[in-house]
C-alpha cells in the first residue's frame, strides 16, 4: 500500500512542470507585447512572433531570415543539399535568399513566396469561382426560362425567299475571328480557373498539368486574333453603333417585347448596340489586363488607375475608402488576375445571351453571319431604316 502511495507521489510530482508549461503557452492578455526569451522557443518562433504578425504589427525576424545555411551548401562531397537543411533551403525561399533562377528576365520573377498573395489566392479560389460560376449557370437557367415563356421570334409573314445582303465577307471574317477566338479563349479560361477545383479531383494531377499546359499555350497565343478581330469589328461597325432617337423608341418597346411591336430600327437596333459596346469597352479592358498577364511586371495598370480613381472621390463615395497607389509588381500582377478574370465572366454571361439570339433565339438571325444574306422580311420586321436605305441605295446605283 506505502509503495503504491509512493509511487502515485511521485508521478504527481513528474507532472507538475508538464503542467506548469502547458499553463505557459495560453496566451496572456497582452500576448503580442510580451517577450518570450527566443531560447524558449529552441530558436523557432515564439508566441509573440505569430500574435504580432496575427495583428499586423512589426515582427523581429532576423532569427530566421538569417538562419538559411551559408555556404556550406556548396562544399564538396556532400549530398546533393549539401551542408543546407531542408527547413534552411525553405527558410531562404520565404525570404528572397534562395539561388533561384527563372526564364524572365525581371529580377521581380525570383520571388516565389510572398504574403501579400495570400488575400489574392482567396479570392481566386473562393469568391471568384464561387459568383463566377453562378453569372454563368444562372445566365444559362434565365435564357432556358425565356426560351421556354417567349419561344423562338418568328419571321411574322414567313420567309419570302428574296434576300438582301446585310454583311459582306471582310465583315463575316472579323467577326467570326473574334468569336472563335473569344470562345477558345473562354474554355481555355475557364480550365485553368477550375483546374484544381474539378479537373484534379475528378482526373488526377497528371491530367490536370497535362491540360493546363495545353491551354495555357492557346489561351496566350489565341488572345492576339482576339484583339486584332477586335480592332476590326471596332472600325468597320462604330459608326452604325452611335447612338441616336431610334434607340429610345426600341427601348420604349422593350425591343418588340413590350405590345409585340417590332420598333423601327437602323443597321443595329439599341439592344445590339448595347452588345456592341460592351463587347468593345469590356473586349478592351480583358485584353488591357491580359497583356498585363503576358508580359508580367512590365505593364503595372492598377496603381496608376487607383490613384486617378482616388482623385476622382469615387471610390471613397461609395465606402471603398482610399485605394493603395503604392502596389509592389506581385501585387499589380494579382489584381490584373482578379480584374482580368471578373471582366472575362461578365462578357461570357453577355455573350450567352448574343449566341442565343443568333441561334435559338430568333428565326432568320444567323444568316446575317452564315451567309450574309438575310430574308427581305425578316429585314423589314428587325431593321426596316436599314432596308429602306438599302433599297434606296441599289435604286441610285446605275444599272450594270
Ligand atoms: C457561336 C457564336 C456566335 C453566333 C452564332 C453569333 C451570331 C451573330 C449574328 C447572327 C450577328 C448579326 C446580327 C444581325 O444581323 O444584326 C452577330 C453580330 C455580332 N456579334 Fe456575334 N455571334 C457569336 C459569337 C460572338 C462573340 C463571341 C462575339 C464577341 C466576343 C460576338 C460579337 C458580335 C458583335 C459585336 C455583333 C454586332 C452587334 C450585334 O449584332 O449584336 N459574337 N453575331
Amino acid at each position: 500500500m506505502l509503495r503504491h502511495l509512493m509511487a502515485l507521489f511521485v508521478i504527481a510530482l513528474l507532472a507538475l512542470p508538464g503542467i506548469a508549461s502547458a499553463q505557459d503557452v495560453r496566451p496572456p492578455e497582452n500576448a503580442a507585447n510580451v517577450d518570450t526569451p527566443r531560447a524558449s522557443t529552441g530558436g523557432a518562433q515564439t508566441l509573440q512572433d505569430v500574435l504580432r504578425r496575427q495583428q499586423g504589427l512589426e515582427v523581429d525576424d532576423s532569427f530566421r531570415r538569417n538562419n538559411i545555411g551559408g555556404d556550406a551548401g556548396t562544399a564538396p562531397g556532400l549530398g546533393p543539399l549539401g551542408g543546407t537543411s531542408d527547413a534552411e533551403q525553405w527558410r531562404a525561399l520565404r525570404y528572397n535568399e534562395a539561388d533561384v533562377r527563372v526564364t524572365t528576365l525581371n529580377p521581380t520573377g525570383k520571388v516565389l513566396v510572398q504574403d501579400g498573395g495570400m488575400w489574392w489566392l482567396d479570392v481566386r479560389r473562393g469568391p471568384l469561382l464561387t459568383y463566377g460560376g453562378w453569372l454563368l449557370l444562372g445566365t444559362l437557367a434565365i435564357l432556358a426560362v425565356f426560351f421556354l415563356l417567349r419561344g423562338r421570334v418568328r419571321v411574322e409573314d414567313g420567309m419570302s425567299g428574296r434576300t438582301v445582303t446585310r454583311f459582306k465577307a471582310i465583315e463575316r471574317f472579323a467577326h467570326w475571328m473574334l468569336a472563335g477566338s473569344f470562345i477558345l479563349l473562354a474554355i481555355t479560361g475557364l480550365l485553368s480557373l477550375f483546374g484544381r477545383k474539378v479537373l484534379i479531383p475528378t482526373f488526377g494531377h497528371d491530367f490536370n498539368s497535362v491540360l493546363l499546359t495545353g491551354t495555357k499555350y492557346i489561351h496566350d497565343n489565341v488572345s492576339w486574333a482576339f484583339m486584332i478581330a477586335l480592332v476590326m469589328v471596332f472600325v468597320m461597325w462604330v459608326w452604325h453603333n452611335l447612338p441616336d432617337r431610334t434607340d429610345l423608341t426600341w427601348f420604349r418597346y422593350g425591343g418588340g417585347i413590350i405590345g409585340k411591336k417590332h420598333p423601327p430600327a437602323k443597321k443595329f437596333n439599341a439592344g445590339q448596340k448595347l452588345i456592341f459596346w460592351s463587347v468593345i469597352v469590356l473586349g478592351a479592358s480583358v485584353s488591357a489586363s491580359g497583356l498585363s498577364l503576358l508580359f508580367p511586371f512590365d505593364l503595372p495598370l492598377f496603381g496608376h488607375t487607383f490613384a486617378l480613381l482616388n482623385d476622382s472621390g469615387l471610390p471613397q463615395a461609395v465606402g471603398f475608402g482610399t485605394l493603395p497607389v503604392n502596389l509592389a509588381p506581385q501585387e499589380e500582377m494579382q489584381y490584373a488576375q482578379l480584374w482580368h478574370a471578373i471582366i472575362a465572366f461578365v462578357m461570357m454571361a453577355i455573350i450567352f445571351g448574343h449566341i442565343y439570339i443568333g441561334t435559338l433565339g430568333m428565326e432568320g438571325a444567323y444568316d446575317a453571319m452564315g451567309s450574309g444574306e438575310v430574308d427581305v422580311n425578316w429585314a423589314e420586321q428587325h431593321h426596316s431604316i436599314w432596308l429602306e436605305k438599302v433599297k434606296e441605295d441599289e435604286l441610285r446605283r446605275p444599272a450594270e
